[in-house]
């Protein structure tokens, strides 16, 4: 390879580096379309493991354990969807003022996630139980914080 050539590589390898996450989506509707997407299939799995906690359907440990494990990876994906540049949909602005406090509690919704996952693994239903509870809490604290109804 050429010296030229290496060197616009180098370039180019640095300018994806640098540029801010909102690179990985052709357009901002696109991120906002993304995260939407993975708060609702975290919603379905997690609204399954839920209905047993809750007694609503009967309990299903193996159902649980990978609607549980579903969860805790959904839970890893709408963040890179609220990338610089992407105010919209009902995210409320503050997320892109207060983005430590968003962080924070998008860490903890995943660090809840897996200790869901590790109950429902387990297959204790008090331990769900009390993980559906927490996780939940984390859920609704941040769509009070940084969702628009
Ligand atoms: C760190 C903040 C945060 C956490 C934690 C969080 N959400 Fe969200 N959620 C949001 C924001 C912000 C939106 C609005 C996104 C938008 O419209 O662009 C949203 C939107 C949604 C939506 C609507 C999606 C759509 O189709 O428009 C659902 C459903 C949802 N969340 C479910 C959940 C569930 C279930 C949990 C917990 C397991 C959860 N969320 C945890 C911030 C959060």
């Amino acid at each position: 390879m050429n010296i030229r050539l290496a060197s616009l590589l180098l370039a180019a390898a640095g300018a994806v580096a640098a540029a801010p996450a909102a690179a990985q989506f052709a357009k901002s509707e696109d991120a906002i379309h993304y995260r939407q997407s993975a708060m609702f299939l975290q919603s379905q799995h997690f609204g399954r493991v839920a209905a047993m906690a809750n007694g609503r359907v009967p309990f299903d440990a193996a159902a649980a354990a990978a609607n549980a494990e579903l969860v805790a990876t959904i839970s890893k994906l709408p963040w890179a969807g609220f990338a610089p540049g992407t105010e919209g949909g009902k995210a409320k602005p503050d997320i892109w003022k207060e983005q430590a406090k968003f962080k924070e509690l998008s860490d903890k919704l995943q660090a809840d996630t897996e200790k869901l996952a590790a109950a429902a693994k387990g297959g204790n239903l008090d331990a769900i139980k009390a993980q559906v509870a927490a996780t939940g809490e984390t859920c609704k604290s941040c769509h009070d914080t940084f969702r628009s109804r």
